[in-house]
């Protein structure tokens, strides 16, 4: 039997709630399936902090190691920031470490809005076209985030910070092979987004896009500037397939994307290394954040967490099978009219209003029959 191992991490916030709904569908699709998860949990973020001293504790981190992926929930807790130094906090010392340490410079954000959840999306229907069916690949260890110098120094008469965008030709090349590749997969249409009228960046990023997009002749490949990216997302989102990111760039449009979708709560992320054999390490989180508002009162949306569950076992195990059971099962627990909050309007008919649990458990009984 085909056994792989897991480090739940699920964080601060609305993590652990939905996190326990993935693992449930997990369980469930092992069962139908017949292969092994072993998963084990740890503690990271804000949990990590109180538990062991460090939004990633040493003990989380050899976990991760050990493990064929990580399944993530989110961290951060913005109320408690300003009780510890910046560097420290869960976002820099967790998440960002995370992808660093484990070289997972290849973001896929898949935002697919179900006919189902049309009344979701603030567009009009006719925005909406034929349905929108986009994937966001951001470039996720290079650009702003990580480039240096990174810092705020006095200067007379104030102060100064500095973020520097720094792409080399290899981190654009290996990004680019990542969505066309994707794009191959899908409707064939590749839309490059940078600032090539202002930023080095993005004249050096158009370039390599271009260049190794003579290797991929059947993908199309336009460019497109991220403002006006922002723009068209919005008027007419029906002419993306793939859209290729830089990481700031990605981070900005894949929230708004993500809204196209009906909710950031819908929206997976897959984020991975290079590629070795079938199977490639990964790092699975629910794109949207840890919502404390919301917390620990069953009414966060389970989905993300449960889709990207979907993309581990895809990416990460090659098991195909299970991945599209649970993204099946997603859809018919959609179907049957179970909304949370943030997809619910009370207009639509045969929509019932139910808590992360009801909605988790939906999923697993669509997956067992
Ligand atoms: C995301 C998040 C993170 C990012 C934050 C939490 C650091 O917004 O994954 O999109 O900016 O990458
Ligand atoms: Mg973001």
């Amino acid at each position: 039997m085909k056994q792989f191992k897991i480090a739940a991490l699920a964080g601060d916030g609305i993590g652990p709630e939905v996190m326990r709904e993935a693992i449930q569908v997990l369980r469930a699709t092992e069962k139908t399936f017949g292969f092994k998860l072993e998963i084990t949990e740890a503690a990271v973020g804000w949990a990590g902090i109180d538990q062991a001293g460090k939004a990633l504790p040493d003990a989380t981190l050899a976990l991760c190691r050990a493990s064929d992926a990580i399944l993530f929930g989110s961290v951060g807790l913005p109320d408690r920031d300003p009780t510890i130094p910046k560097e420290e906090r869960p976002e820099r010392a967790a998440l960002l470490r995370i992808r660093k340490e484990f070289g997972l410079f290849a973001n896929l954000r898949p935002v697919h809005l179900p006919k189902a959840l049309a009344h979701a999306c603030p567009l009009t229907a006719e925005r909406q076209g034929g349905g929108i069916d986009i994937l966001v690949v951001r470039e996720l260890t290079g650009g702003m985030y990580f480039g240096q110098p990174k810092k705020t120094e006095d200067i007379p008469g104030g102060r100064r910070a500095i973020d520097t965008m720094v792409y080399t030709t290899p981190e654009i090349e290996r990004i680019a092979h990542v969505a066309f590749q994707a794009a191959r997969l899908r409707r064939k249409k590749l839309t490059s987004i940078d600032k090539a009228n202002v930023l080095e960046n993005g004249i050096l990023w158009r370039e390599v896009v271009t260049r190794v997009g003579r290797q991929y002749p059947e993908v199309a490949l336009d460019h497109m500037f991220v403002d006006n990216a922002a723009m068209q997302l919005m008027l007419r989102p029906t002419q993306f397939d793939v859209l290729l990111c830089e990481n700031m760039f990605g981070d900005i449009l894949s929230d708004e994307a993500a809204a196209l979708a009906g909710s950031l709560g819908m929206l997976p992320s897959a984020s991975l290394g290079a590629a070795s054999g079938e199977s490639t390490f990964g790092f699975y989180e629910p794109a949207g954040g840890t919502a404390p508002d919301i917390a620990g009162k069953n009414l966060a949306n389970p989905i993300a967490q449960i889709l990207s569950a979907a993309l581990m076992l895809r990416h990460s195990f090659a098991l195909h099978d299970a991945a599209v059971a649970i993204e099946a099962a997603v859809t018919t627990a959609i179907l049957a009219g179970n909304r949370t909050g943030d997809i619910f309007n009370p207009l639509e008919a045969g929509a019932r209003k139910v808590g992360t649990r009801e909605m988790g458990g939906a999923v697993v009984a669509a997956v067992h029959r």
